[in-house]
């Protein structure tokens, strides 16, 4: 079966891996994937551990499509912003991709849409591929929501963003409630609302732009349930937790999007 796009599988580490431990595990998922060469891959790990994977990553033969990213960041050039990072810190130290609007960073942490497009914007600006995370919960998809929601999180974060610079958009679909939680959304419910975000896309960005943006899951995604998500026509990839965090399982992963290239 051959995809349209190249697949990104991308790992979350969230705040786990320090950077004792980070070289360890990056070698240890190169050494396991191999060549993959029809599959990009993204590690975001915490901040700090950003520069042990930056220098294990330079050291492997193989790893070029091995891309970093960060989990989050600050959308203004540099200030009195105690505890934030900014988009150039990132790109210095070889970011290149960032997570805007996690659900966790909504709810733990407050971030609302006005933020998380001023993150979207700031960081196309600043050439780092926004991957902005889109989710409902388990409430909105019980009472019939879910498209509305992730529709409304959409528009916002969106909102202003030309269509010349839309195609370096990511879009990661992550329902919360799959979220750590060993509950997986079945391929087709995913499929059906990533459709709905394509014709989202399709309508502030055109047709053109809107097929050539890729629209992650992510929700307890794993070895074992990864293949079936990879194979709807909408579903360019994933954004893993969990099993990120193991070189094993997300060596597994990349190993099979890479098969479902061939
Ligand atoms: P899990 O794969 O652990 O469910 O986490 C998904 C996620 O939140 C990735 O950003």
């Amino acid at each position: 079966m051959s995809k349209r796009k190249r697949y990104l599988i991308a790992g979350n580490w969230k705040m786990n891996i320090s950077s004792s431990d980070a070289r360890e595990l990056v070698v240890d998922i190169a050494g396991k994937v191999g060549k993959v060469p029809k599959v990009d891959v993204l590690i975001c790990p915490p901040f700090t551990s950003i520069p042990e994977v930056k220098n294990s990553l330079s050291s492997l033969a193989g790893a070029e499509s091995i891309f970093l990213g960060a989990q989050n960041f600050y959308p203004e050039k540099n200030g009195a912003y105690t505890g934030e990072i900014s988009a150039i810190m990132l790109r210095e130290l070889g970011v290149s991709h960032v997570i805007i609007g996690h659900s966790e960073r909504r709810t733990l942490f407050g971030e609302d849409d006005g933020l998380l497009n001023k993150k979207v914007l700031y960081a196309l600006g600043t050439n780092l591929i926004p991957i902005l995370c889109v989710g409902e919960t388990f409430e909105q998809r019980k009472n019939g929501r879910e498209v509305q929601v992730i529709a409304g999180q959409l528009k916002s974060g969106l909102r202003g963003i030309f269509q010349t610079e839309a195609k370096k958009l990511v879009i990661a679909y992550e329902p919360v409630w799959a979220i750590g939680t060993g509950e997986t959304a079945v391929p087709e419910v995913v499929q059906k609302m990533h459709l709905s975000i394509r014709e989202l896309l399709r309508e502030l960005f055109g047709p053109k732009t809107a097929a050539s943006i890729k629209i992650l899951y992510g929700g307890s995604m794993k070895a074992d349930n990864c293949k079936s998500l990879l194979q709807e026509n909408d579903i360019d990839g994933g954004l893993i937790g969990g099993a990120s965090l193991q070189a094993t399982s997300f060596a597994d992963i990349i190993k099979i999007a890479n098969e479902l290239s061939e």
